[in-house]
């Protein structure tokens, strides 16, 4: 038997990208999944992608920057499948713009209820059920969570706090049975470069990435799938992201200059 095989399993920002890739990973072991995203056909879609690879599929639409969404959504998962073991927090949406060019401040209050919100909200409804069941949390960050990012100022803080916020939990879960996983991805090729938001609040609509030289969503989440097995702490998905970890305490100007050629490389 798997390590998912049975189990209920809530992905948030399921229905494309890494969060779907994230679904379709798991299907092998023949889980329970309770899907989320706001777009009820693509959501629709990748539920059933899902069924027909073997996974009990329950969607659930809704939009996670609104608490009570949230509360529903897990409630929803728990009664349908009668309790819930893992919750990924995966929703997530982000920004290409200088500070200094920034016209629509909401761009960033939209961040943080989407990026860091979202996932607060998510797991403080789940946290009773992962109680029960001594389950696994999985929060999506960012390497823009572990060190800054030019262009990228809102979007960097979001996963800053998200970052904070699971490190500190995870100490007030000690003991708990609760694990608690974050991934820090670099870029990975998916829908959300060409959606994110630019300087006057309106999406990019083309995405400004070298997309066939950033790693695919399905390498990601098979990433993603093994730290969850291991109940690792953290999953830093490129070598320079895990240099970058340890060398900003060293030489923290290389690591800027990493970080500002990474996005002029956009790559
Ligand atoms: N791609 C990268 O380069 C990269 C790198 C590091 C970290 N990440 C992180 O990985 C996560 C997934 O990103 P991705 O690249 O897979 O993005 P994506 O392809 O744009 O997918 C984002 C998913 O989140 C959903 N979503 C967006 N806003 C939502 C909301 N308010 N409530 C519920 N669902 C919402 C989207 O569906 P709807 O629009 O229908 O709601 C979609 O299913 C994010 O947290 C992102 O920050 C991505």
């Amino acid at each position: 038997m798997n390590t998912f095989t049975g189990k209920t399993v809530l992905i948030t920002g399921a229905s494309e990208g890494i969060g779907r890739a994230l679904a379709l990973a798991l299907c092998a072991d023949r889980p329970r999944l309770a899907l989320n995203a706001r777009n009820e056909a693509r959501l629709g879609e990748a539920a059933r992608e899902c069924a027909a690879r073997g996974a009990e599929v329950l969607a659930l639409p809704g939009d996670v920057s609104r608490q009570e969404d949230c509360a529903r959504v897990v409630a929803q998962t728990a009664e349908r499948f009668g309790g819930l073991d893992t919750v990924i927090n995966n929703a997530g949406v982000t920004m290409w713009s200088r500070f200094d060019a920034v016209s629509d401040l909401s761009v960033f209050e939209r961040l943080l209820a989407v990026n860091f919100l979202g996932a607060v909200y998510t797991t403080a409804a789940a946290l009773p059920y992962l109680k029960d069941s001594r389950g696994l949390i999985v929060a999506v960050a960012s390497i823009a969570g572990l060190t800054g990012v030019p262009e990228r100022t809102g979007y960097a803080a979001s996963k800053h706090a998200l970052v904070g916020f699971f490190e500190s939990l995870r100490i007030e879960l000690a003991g708990s049975g609760i694990g608690v996983t974050i991934v820090a991805p670099d870029f990975v090729l998916s829908e959300i470069h060409r959606r994110a938001i630019g300087p006057d609040g309106a999406p990019l609509g083309i995405s400004p990435m070298q997309e066939s030289r950033i790693m695919t969503a399905e390498e990601c989440a098979r990433r993603i799938v093994r730290a969850m097995r291991r109940r690792d702490r953290i999953l830093i998905t490129s070598a320079r992201g895990r240099l970058v970890r340890w060398a900003r305490l060293l030489v923290p100007r290389v690591v800027d200059q990493i970080a500002a050629r990474a996005i002029r490389e956009r790559r």
